[in-house]
């Protein structure tokens, strides 16, 4: 399919996007309900970018397998021998099947269920059974195995999360994570202690809508009045090349343990990676995972980076504050999807203040689709 910006949102309407005016405009509302732009963000944003795809603590051990969707395409996060994580196209070599279709343990070898072709957890075809005739060894003339093996996919873990670029090319892995780096100078993520995943399941609502709200302040104290007790005054965003995101300094005394109250930051590195920092010792991310235009499924992992242990009923309070604040987001989010079925607003506008940020993301998806 031959996409461009301009043939999928109209000349005008880019240009109603792009033109200063008093206050900015937000993205129109095919950038979200339309199936050509999810698909040109597939390939141009998804796939040439660091994408955030998945846990390391979900690959705990040597032969861990967890096949991820990413840009459209199946993907296959494995813990190899050497205990590293690795990831491939999760395709088998022989007639392309889907390798692996559940999270597990493989021990040693991958195999496909199809005609047995087997492989090792490097992605090197091992074993293609009978494929050159009645002996199980035979191979045909010239049939060479090194070149059979599971391709790979260029990935990279940081703490936790594995990132993984299908195109290959995007910018070193250091670079890109450098920016949210320096917002974390001084904070020790080596202790880090995952606690508990919610699943959010499937949100009726496009992935920049989750990603756009993730990184607003806005909207805090007026979605989350009982479950929050962070003042929009106290807020301010951050704007930043490379991480954008917004975050808070409570001036308050009263800081309650039922309410969501601390020192926060909400970063994210583009496209699609939330990271949550509670002050002094818990984090938050999301995994935001698009399946449609108007659907992504969203997780979230809770960690804890203090010295000692977290007890079980703390963390099952923390799970339980968490689902009720991603809940009033949820609601928001799916409303957000149900008012781009029409463009009346034309995309809205944007305050300088505290959706500069959201701006900025927009701009980002723009700028890549260009
Ligand atoms: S498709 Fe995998 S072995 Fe045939
Ligand atoms: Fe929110």
């Amino acid at each position: 399919m031959n996409l461009s910006l301009q043939s999928i949102l109209g000349a005008e309407t880019l240009a109603d996007f792009e033109t200063p005016g008093p206050v900015a405009r937000g993205l129109p509302a095919a950038a979200y309900t339309s199936e050509a732009f999810f698909t040109f963000e597939n390939e141009r944003i998804f796939q040439e970018s660091w994408t955030f795809a998945g846990f390391a603590h979900e690959l705990a051990q040597r032969g861990d397998v967890v096949p991820v969707a990413i840009a459209g395409s199946a993907v296959l996060l494995v813990r190899d021998r050497e205990n590293r994580i690795r990831a491939f196209h999760n395709v088998c070599r022989h007639r392309s099947l889907k390798l692996v279709e559940q999270p597990g343990n493989m021990g040693s070898k991958i195999r496909c269920p199809y005609h047995s072709w087997t492989y090792g957890l490097d992605g090197a075809l091992q074993i293609a059974p009978y494929f050159g005739g009645t002996d199980p060894r035979a191979m045909p003339a010239g049939f060479e195995r090194e070149q059979h093996g599971l391709v790979p996919v260029r990935s990279a873990t940081w703490h936790d999360w594995i990132f993984v670029n299908l195109s290959g090319d995007a910018p070193p892995f250091e670079d890109f994570v450098a920016p949210l780096e320096r917002h974390l100078e001084g904070l020790d993520l080596t202790g880090l202690t995952h606690l508990i995943t919610i699943d959010l399941g499937e949100i009726a609502a496009n992935w920049k809508l989750l990603l756009e709200n993730f990184i607003e302040p806005y909207h805090v104290q007026f979605v989350h009045p009982t479950t929050t007790e962070q003042p929009l005054t106290d807020h301010y965003t951050v704007n930043e090349p490379g991480c954008l995101g917004c975050a808070v300094d409570v001036s308050g005394e009263a800081k309650r343990d039922d309410t969501l109250s601390a020192d926060s930051r909400y970063l994210t590195l583009f496209p699609n990676f939330a990271f949550g920092l509670y002050l002094p010792d818990q984090i938050g991310v999301h995994q935001d995972v698009p399946l449609a235009p108007g659907l992504t499924h969203q997780r979230r992992a809770i960690y804890s980076i203090g010295p000692g242990s977290v007890s079980a009923e703390r963390t099952e309070d923390l799970a339980m504050l968490w689902r009720d604040v991603h809940l009033e987001d949820q609601i928001i989010c799916e409303r957000l999807q149900q008012g781009r079925v029409s463009d009346a607003a034309r995309g809205g506008v944007l305050s300088p203040v505290w959706e500069d940020s959201v701006r900025s993301f927009q701009e980002l998806v723009v700028s890549r689709l260009r």
